[in-house]
């Protein structure tokens, strides 16, 4: 059983960096691994497709054995919550279609992330999956997600919602329970904002820090002694090609290993590399495995 198992892993990281696809990969390499796992994306359902799985509304998807998904939306989380509460879904359409009722919900800030963050961590306290996978928001907006309840504490005066807040927050600070998985690039940008997401999520809201994964990771393949050698007395013009091929690898993968550097050297946290992959056709499920099993690798 991989030692670095949660019960809700976040995958956070700027736009791009591969957030959704990390989120597949480790929750093809948990349930693999025998955990029951849900994988829950916001708004959109990206996930079942990439795994060959075909997504439907915001029902629960199964993908492969012990392996579902989800998409979370705040429309349906709230309709949920409100059932959960109300107990009578005449009344919670009614309620949810009063525009007097719809324009006060609209004046707490961030009642679709608390909604939507409410209905994840209930599939967390369920029992029903052994872990879930939140591919959460880019940076900014995954960060108002994880503060929100929080913020909610600080703001209201103990009641339901407040007690709503209190448990929701007992899940994500806990280090036995939650790890926050910092995706990201060789790249200047994309690391500086990496060590800033550290700071605001470790230090800032308390939360339980896992791994770094560098994605698109380009690995060294040459000594200095044969790159030098690349460099001189290549006669043919084949040849020159493939040698400026090669040392244009190792220019990106020297890349690589510098921001390496710099993050293990930042945070003292375990890092996976992810390779760069080229797939020949559209990026999908091959590819998924694939970093599934580096993954698995290093756990
Ligand atoms: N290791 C990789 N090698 C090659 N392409 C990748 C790799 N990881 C992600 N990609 C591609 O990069 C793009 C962004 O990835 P995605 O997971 O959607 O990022 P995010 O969810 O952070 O916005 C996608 O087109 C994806 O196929
Ligand atoms: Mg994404």
């Amino acid at each position: 059983m991989s030692r670095l198992a949660r019960r809700l892993h976040v995958v956070i990281g700027k736009g791009g960096v591969g957030k959704t696809t990390v989120s597949a990969a480790l929750g093809l390499q948990l349930s693999r691994a025998g955990r029951r796992v849900l994988v829950a994306e916001v708004r959109v359902q990206q996930i079942p497709r990439l795994l060959g799985a075909e997504g439907r509304g915001y029902e629960i998807v199964r993908i492969a054995d012990r392996l579902e998904a989800i998409s979370l939306d705040p429309k349906e989380a709230m309709r949920e919550y409100a059932l959960m509460r109300l107990h009578s879904k005449l009344l919670v359409r009614s309620l949810l279609e009063n525009r007097v009722v719809t324009a006060f919900l609209g004046f707490i800030p961030s009642l679709p992330e608390l909604v939507m963050l409410g209905k994840l961590l209930h599939c967390v306290r369920t029992g029903e999956w052994d872990t879930v996978i939140f591919d959460a928001p880019a940076t900014g907006h995954g960060l108002t997600f994880l503060g929100v309840p929080q913020a909610l504490r600080d703001a209201v005066p103990p009641g339901a919602l407040r007690s709503e807040a209190d448990w929701m927050q007992e899940i994500l600070v806990d280090s036995t329970a939650t790890a926050v998985e910092l995706v990201t690039l060789p790249e200047e940008l994309a690391v500086n904002e990496t060590l800033e997401l550290a700071e605001k999520a470790g230090q800032g809201l308390g939360l339980p820090l896992g791994r770094v994964l560098l994605n698109r990771h380009v690995p060294l393949r040459f000594s200095d002694e044969e790159l030098k050698r690349l460099e001189v007395g290549i006669a043919s013009e084949k040849l020159a090609a493939a040698s400026r091929a090669a040392r244009e690898h190792e220019i990106r993968a020297r890349r690589s290993r510098h921001f390496e550097e710099r993050l293990r050297s930042s945070l003292s946290l375990p890092l996976v590399t992810l390779p760069m992959l080229h797939p020949e056709r559209a990026f999908g499920r091959a590819e998924i495995e694939a970093l599934a099993e580096r993954i698995e690798a290093a756990s």
